[in-house]
């Protein structure tokens, strides 16, 4: 389905600013149709050639009232309207005015009350707001009389550009509605009338007074926006807590009539219950982050350890074992470290490759100075992948490093060493790419039978367990020489 954006895009000339006007109208509009008890449609005219004095209307946007039933099963937005059905429409386009009438709801089979309501912009009527009423229960109660009337005061508003605001932060979902409860103010602050929801939510505040013809304050209750809203004619919203169980949402909606604030719509809605999950959910959030925490301190240690006990060994060979060991812990810690900030199935890859690249950098002493250059990225991929494939590329890098510049010793100022790592996600396989432009594989070299630990580990955390495949050859001097690793991996999720 096209979206408001699109639809004026395509189909009307109404500008961007116009356009954006009428996203923050239907952002907020809920609260309308909930007021009204009616339906509601946004139309705006269509910017093409029609027969002659005819005019074409786009539906732009469709609301329908939380409290009642709807009267239009169908999805309109999007579809064309004609002048001949919406003679209103049309009215309000060539009078500027609002314009109350009937109009036949095919569904219905009978006319119902129609209100079409000018929504100006930069002092011109750039759609029409359309209201469908839908049949009244009987006669209006005392509460339904107010929200109509505190809906006829924002269409004047529509009218006059004041509603929506320009404020975007108060609408959207989360927020408070018609339903949760509503206290409207007169221009001192004077409450006109509280809904019974309303009354409660004061009550879980600890405020018991009568609320009718007294303001807030005088209740005992402060709540800075809806003096802030009353003052400078602003929309705000606040939070109320009282003590750590009791949390009540003030949206406050101000009322305008020719530029002057003449009251406040405040809608209340108690949130204690969703904020005492909301702790629940962070208490569960910090335990987990305590255990991340735990680990990263343990894998430290455990580096820690292994880098003592090198420096104490005299032999060489057991010393530089222990040190390979340490940089095996410190490349797991790495990921670990990318994987606890952000708690989740996926990781974006990419931060795990920066950090390895500073690692093997930091850790491996070459006789050559090496520069690692990385190309491309592997983007998002899942948690179970990054450590081995993590743990895989290091154990690469640090032998592009360690081993391909071995000899080049005289040659070390003419040459220099580059290590590429070329990264690339592409139709479900994550492809890493490690070349370097040194002396290229032993002739003797194979893959399949490495005694030595560093490509048996990468053999099977590629192979057993990624699912993927590696191959590794040495490069002809006219490809540029050196040694290209290339290891494929499925990036689906593996049984
Ligand atoms: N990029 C490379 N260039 C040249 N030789 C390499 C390269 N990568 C690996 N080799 C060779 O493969 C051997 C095995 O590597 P590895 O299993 O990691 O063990 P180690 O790094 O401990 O020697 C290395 O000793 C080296 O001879
Ligand atoms: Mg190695």
């Amino acid at each position: 389905m096209a979206t408001l954006a699109e639809l004026a895009t395509l189909r009307t000339d109404l500008s961007d600013a116009t356009v954006d006007h009428l996203l923050r109208l239907t952002a907020s509009w809920s609260l309308l149709a909930d007021l009204s008890f009616s339906d509601l449609l946004l139309m705006a005219r269509v910017d093409e050639p029609t027969n002659r004095g005819a005019m074409n209307f786009v539906v732009l946007g469709q609301m329908r009232p939380n409290n009642r039933s709807t009267l239009l099963n169908d999805d309109l937005v999007g579809t064309t309207q004609t002048s001949d059905a919406w003679p209103l429409v049309r009215l309000v386009f060539d009078s500027g005015t609002r314009v109350v009438g009937e109009v036949t709801v095919e569904k219905v089979g009978e006319s119902v009350p129609v209100w079409c309501v000018p929504v100006r912009f930069d002092s011109k009527v750039v759609a029409v707001m359309v209201r469908l009423q839908g049949p009244l229960r009987g006669p209006a109660s005392l509460y339904e009389q107010a929200y109509l009337s505190i809906f006829e005061r924002l269409c004047s508003m529509v009218g006059d550009a004041t509603f929506p605001f320009r404020e975007d932060d108060v609408a959207g979902p989360g927020m408070p509605r018609v339903g949760d409860g509503i206290i409207l103010l007169d221009g001192l602050g004077e409450v006109e009338f509280a809904t019974p929801n309303a009354t409660n939510a004061l009550h879980r505040l600890g405020i018991y007074a009568s609320a009718e013809g007294r303001t807030l304050r005088a209740m005992g209750l402060r709540v800075r926006v809806v003096e802030r809203s009353l003052e400078f004619g602003i929309p705000a919203m606040e939070e109320v807590d009282r003590g750590q169980d009791v949390a009540i949402l003030f949206h406050c909606v101000p009322l305008f009539d020719h530029g002057v604030v003449t009251g406040v719509v405040v809608l209340v809605r108690d949130v204690s219950d969703l904020r005492q999950l909301n702790r629940v959910v962070l208490n569960r959030e910090a335990a987990v982050r305590e255990v991340h925490h735990r680990v990263k301190n343990n894998l430290q240690t455990i580096s820690s350890l292994l880098r003592l006990q090198a420096r104490r060994s005299d032999e060489i060979e057991t010393r530089t074992a222990l040190q390979e060991a340490e940089r095996r812990v410190r490349s797991i810690a790495v990921v670990h470290e990318v994987l606890s900030r952000e708690p989740g199935e996926e990781v974006v890859f990419d931060e795990i490759v920066r950090s390895l690249v500073l690692l093997v950098e930091d850790t491996v002493l070459a006789l050559h100075p090496v520069e690692i250059v990385v190309n491309g990225e592997l983007g998002v991929l899942s948690t179970d992948l990054a450590t081995p494939l993590a743990v895989a590329l290091a154990e690469l890098l640090t032998n592009a490093v360690e081993h391909a510049f071995v000899g080049f010793g005289g040659a070390l100022n003419e040459h220099v060493g580059v290590v590429t790592l070329n990264l690339v996600q592409e139709e479900g396989y994550a492809i890493a790419e490690i070349r370097d432009n040194g002396r290229g594989l032993r002739p003797d070299f194979s893959l399949e039978v490495p005694t030595s630990l560093g490509l048996s580990i990468v053999r099977d955390l590629v192979r057993t367990q990624l699912n993927g495949t590696i191959t590794m050859k040495s490069m002809s001097y006219a490809e540029g020489g050196g040694t290209l690793v290339r290891v494929v991996v499925p990036t689906s999720v593996r049984d």
